[in-house]
């Protein structure tokens, strides 16, 4: 058992919170279901990408990944062992619609999430949907993806047909997970699916996520007694690399495409018009109207918080002239993310002071280090540990100096597949022995099982 005052962890227990703080752990579809020929699930654009050689680290995919499409109760199972009372998931779009849209949504994929979802609340686990974890079905990219208005329309089928069927019992709806990733990941550095390079489509993509969004609100709200909703973003606390009024408006420039792009016309004040003038001729299509779809009340804004970004000025990198540099001798993940616990709390209290959202969950926090399998077969993962245990502290933190945190959502219940990385990076609570689908709870897992009964 691990003892929660071990030297390296913060002091801190459960009854710090609030009595209905949500705790929770996240997944994404994707990253875990595998079965993705099975029960009529389409074809989606990371089946496509990962099938092009050279655009996963490990040359894998997601075809079998955790194969929790077989083996969710024996997951759910282990999130309430853990003690959690919410849990995150997403829904495939192409199990739902296989080619996108249609008169019909197909009914066995609609079937396994309402089995899911009854599995969750049968276990006591709130269930937190996230419609759109990057798995557009690859029929839609056909006819141009996210780059096309008409996308918009069919995410909002998609998400009148999920919410119809699942809003009786599913409260909590995130309408999309990290549009950052999804526009600028996917179609400008073209690192992720749909591998598109290419700046300009990356901007008008974002608009389309932002719009669709706005425009699932009001049916979602409709078809679910009580819901509530929100989106989920990437956010980064963003400093200057010196002190030096060049890196200061360098930061500001690159703050204003990660954090305030999406930030302020969720929040009813349009894109930022400092970022805008800097785009120039590359400014999205934005139609009368528009603005104020996206502006459309949500019931909390979820955070996904990872690490922060230090910012120089760069001259000639692209239209924002800025670049992020790497702090030497900082803590850093596996994955070289900087470790800064004391950077949530920076961005959370920004958010509150500039935004003030009704609510704010942190729908993701976790790390990746290398773990190592003990010959008694557990997982010493201290360094997980500590991380999950000190962003707890700071999401107490966060709280004392009144930003409205209503929950904590760790990534990720499972070691899972993680994108353009595949199966190299492990983020889990719980490994994955992905050769015999074993699952072992690490000590970070042990850790949170513990916190949630102190
Ligand atoms: C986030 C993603 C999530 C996972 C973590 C590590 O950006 O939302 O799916 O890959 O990073």
């Amino acid at each position: 058992m691990t003892d929660l005052r071990t030297a390296d962890l913060p002091a801190i227990r459960r009854s710090d919170f609030a009595p209905d703080f949500r705790w929770g752990c996240s997944t994404s579809s994707y990253q875990i279901e595998g079965a993705v020929q099975e029960d009529g699930r389409g074809e989606s654009i990371w089946d496509r990408f990962c099938s092009e050689p050279g655009h996963i680290r490990d040359g894998s995919s997601g075809a079998v990944a955790c194969d929790h499409y077989h083996r969710w109760p024996q997951d759910l199972d282990l999130a309430r062992e853990v003690g959690v009372n919410a849990y995150r998931f997403s829904i495939a779009w192409p199990r739902i619609f296989a080619e996108g849209r249609g008169s019909r949504p197909n009914a066995k994929g609609l079937d396994f999430y309402s089995r899911l979802v009854d599995g969750m609340l049968e276990r006591g686990l709130q269930p937190w949907a996230t419609l759109y974890h990057w798995d557009l079905p690859q029929a839609l990219q056909e006819r141009g993806g996210w780059r096309e208005r008409d996308t918009v329309a069919a995410f909002v089928e998609y998400a009148d047909a999920v919410t119809r069927h699942l809003g009786d019992r599913v409260r909590h709806w995130i309408t999309h997970n990290e549009p950052w990733c999804t526009a600028f990941l996917g179609h400008h550095e073209g690192n992720h699916a749909p591998g598109v390079k290419d700046f300009r489509t990356a901007l008008q993509v974002c608009h389309h996520l932002l719009l669709s969004h706005g425009v699932a609100l009001p049916v979602i709200r409709a078809n679910v007694p009580d819901a509530e909703v929100g989106i989920t973003l990437s956010l980064h606390p963003i400093s200057a690399a010196t002190g030096q009024a060049a890196d200061r408006a360098a930061a500001v420039r690159h703050d204003g495409l990660r954090n305030r792009w999406f930030l302020d016309p969720l929040h009813g004040r349009g894109y930022p018009a400092d970022t805008w003038a800097l785009l120039g001729g590359q400014v999205p299509v934005v139609r009368e109207g528009d603005l104020d779809a996206i502006a459309a009340p949500t019931d909390f804004l979820g955070v996904n918080y990872y690490f922060p970004e230090v910012v120089a000025d760069a001259l000639g990198a692209g239209p924002l002239a800025a670049r992020v540099v790497d702090v030497p001798g900082v803590e850093r993940t596996a994955f070289g993310w900087e470790v800064s616990p004391q950077g949530m709390v920076t961005l959370l209290e920004r958010v509150q002071r500039e935004w003030k959202p009704p609510a704010i969950y942190l729908t993701e926090n976790g790390s990746t280090f290398d773990d190592v399998v003990e010959p008694d077969g557990s997982i010493h993962d201290t360094q997980r540990r500590s991380y999950l245990a000190r962003h707890i502290a700071a999401a107490r933190d966060a709280m004392a100096a009144d930003v409205p945190l209503k929950g904590y959502f760790a990534w990720s219940l499972l070691d899972n597949f993680e994108w353009a990385e595949g199966y190299l990076r492990r983020f889990g609570l719980t490994y994955v022995d992905y050769a015999t689908q074993a699952r072992t709870l690490k000590a970070s897992g042990h850790w949170y099982a513990q916190f949630l009964k102190s």
